[in-house]
């Protein structure tokens, strides 16, 4: 029997690699995100979250006027951190044998955004710098209504005007982008907006052997 997660898993990496994005709703269960929600508010209580960094490398600044975000690197430590690596696991899996980007690890981290917060136009990696390839971001905010705001938008191409589609971060909502092609942005919200944003990366010395010219 094929289980739900393995159909929408197929369906998300098949949609990524026709649009460059893709968007499933209910993609993780009520229980997980519970679970996922209060590891996340343990972490607000004992302060162990910091303002959200804007760059790269060693010219990581935090930059309020673009991002206005907590965030929390996800270890192995709690049962949902644990569904949750493996559910990235398995996603990671599907688009080497579907798309054959050769990802080769996974990392990713809490997002706590006050009410207000949030992150404006960007896309999650450089051109070229093949370091970070798929984005993925996962919703944790219940009971969401679209007067709340704080949507993510999703741009077609650097080119794109307008935005492509609005997704309202609504709890098991998964979205995957590549991360140098799709810019986005999350929109502020009349709520606190919680989610997780994580990267599918390539080893960057293997990339340097595949494609020098980069
Ligand atoms: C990010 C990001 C989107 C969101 O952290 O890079 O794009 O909806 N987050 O929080
Ligand atoms: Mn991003």
């Amino acid at each position: 029997m094929i289980h739900k997660i393995e159909i929408d898993i197929k369906n998300s990496v098949d949609d990524l690699g026709k649009n460059g994005y893709s968007i499933c709703e209910n993609m993780i269960s009520p229980e997980i995100i519970t679970l996922l929600i209060q590891e996340l508010e343990n972490r607000e209580r004992t302060g162990d979250i910091k303002a959200g960094l804007v760059g790269r490398g060693e010219a990581k600044t935090i930059d309020g006027k673009q991002r206005d975000v907590l965030s929390s690197w996800i270890g192995n430590d709690t049962a949902g951190e644990k569904y949750f690596l493996d559910f990235a696991e398995q996603i990671r899996l599907s688009i080497n044998r579907n798309l054959m980007l050769g990802l080769f690890e996974f990392e990713s981290q809490f997002l706590h955004y006050p009410i207000g917060g949030f992150y404006k136009r960007h896309v999650d990696a450089l051109k070229g710098n093949r370091n970070r390839i798929v984005s993925m971001v996962a919703y944790l905010n219940q009971n969401w209504s679209d007067a709340d705001g704080g949507s993510l938008a999703i741009w077609e191409n650097d080119q794109s005007l307008r935005p492509v589609i609005e997704v309202m971060p609504t709890a098991g909502t998964v979205v995957l982008m590549l991360s140098e092609d799709i810019p986005h942005e999350a929109r502020s919200a009349l709520r606190e907006r919680r989610a997780i944003a994580g990267w599918f990366r390539v080893n960057p010395s293997s990339a340097g052997q595949i494609n020098p010219s980069h």
